[in-house]
């Protein structure tokens, strides 16, 4: 079975960015509440799922020196699709020009790594190149008169480009969970906004991560101590702190950009690693674990080790 590394990434966000003090200026909030509660500071809003997909996957693909033609497969995570059918992957399918298939993943904010381990899945079993995005416009199931929610929310997409090696691949390990028995915490009905219980979600989140974080690194022969760098879902400063702490995880090897983009659901993770691997962080060899949690609830990990 072939493995599969990691040659390409970008992403994309919108050009409007909203402030705590902007919000502040419309609703019963303030910048002091959100950045102590939360560690967010701006958010980006605009676009469609589909835009912010097309411009996150043209530039993997470019980073890569590969155009649509040369994907197999495209997968694409998003709780937020442009319309009910069809998928959302459609319309970046045509827009990316891929040859190959396309379908939409759905598990929240958890949903970028259950995209990713599926890929790695199709390139085993005998895809040569598999793009996967996280795209999401939270904006726009919103109640922007609801500031439990307003605040936390942002848009914007990653997207990285799986390609078939001959040796073992990135992917060391993986684990996805899900407890439906949760789903009413984080839900929104058709035509509804997103409805949230912030406290019973952050309870759950912390022990998730740790969890599932654990899982997969027991899988691998592997400790906490031995990652170079941890890249958790953005949904709150506070939960990525804890959960780092209760893994033995020092905040220097923790990737934060919730102060930068908010909460932006299955494009948190993606964001957060292309950040990290502009930045000069990732090196290779480096042993880089994702982790994220979401409504379902669902949550997922993935333990790379960069460039295979
Ligand atoms: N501004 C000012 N005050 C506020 C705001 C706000 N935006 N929102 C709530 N408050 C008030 C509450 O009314 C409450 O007031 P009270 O004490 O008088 O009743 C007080 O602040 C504290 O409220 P809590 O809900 O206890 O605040 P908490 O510290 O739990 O923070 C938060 C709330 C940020 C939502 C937190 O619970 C959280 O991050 N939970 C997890 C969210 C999450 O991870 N979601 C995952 C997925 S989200 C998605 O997919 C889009």
């Amino acid at each position: 079975m072939a493995g599969a590394v990691t040659t390409g990434w970008g992403s994309a966000l919108p050009d409007k960015v909203v402030t705590n003090d902007d919000l502040s200026a419309r609703l019963d909030t303030s910048d002091a509440w959100i950045v102590e509660r939360t560690g967010i500071r701006e958010r980006r809003i605009g676009g469609t799922t589909s835009e912010l997909a097309v411009a996150a996957g043209a530039r993997a693909l470019e980073h890569a020196g590969r155009t649509g033609a040369d994907v197999d497969v495209l997968v694409l995570a998003t709780t937020t699709p442009d319309a009910l059918v069809p998928g959302t992957s459609a319309t970046v399918q045509e827009g990316l020009g891929i040859a190959g298939g396309a379908f939409d993943v759905n598990a929240a904010c958890s949903g970028f790594v259950y995209a990713l381990v599926v890929a790695h899945g199709l390139v085993a079993t005998g895809a040569r190149r598999v793009l996967v995005v996280g795209s999401e416009t939270l904006s726009h199931i919103t109640d922007w008169d609801d500031r439990t929610l307003a605040v936390l929310v942002g848009d914007g997409a990653g997207a990285v480009l799986l390609e078939a090696t001959d040796g073992p691949g990135d992917l060391l390990a993986w684990d996805l969970g899900a407890d439906g028995s949760l789903r009413h915490l984080l839900k929104c009905d058709h035509g509804g906004f997103l409805f949230m219980n912030g406290r019973e979600i952050f309870r759950h989140a912390v022990r998730a991560v740790v969890e599932s974080s654990t899982q997969a690194l027991g899988r691998a022969g592997l400790k906490a101590k031995d990652v170079d760098l941890f890249v958790p879902h953005q949904a709150n400063a506070r939960i990525i702190s804890a959960a780092a702490s209760r893994l033995g995880i020092p905040e220097e090897r923790c990737v934060i950009t919730i102060d930068r983009y908010g909460n932006t659901s299955s494009a948190s993770i993606p964001l957060a690693l292309v950040d990290a691997a502009d930045a000069g962080r990732l090196r290779p060899g480096d042993l880089v674990l994702l982790s994220g949690f979401g409504g379902g609830m669902t949550w997922a990990s993935a333990l790379l080790r960069w460039g295979g």
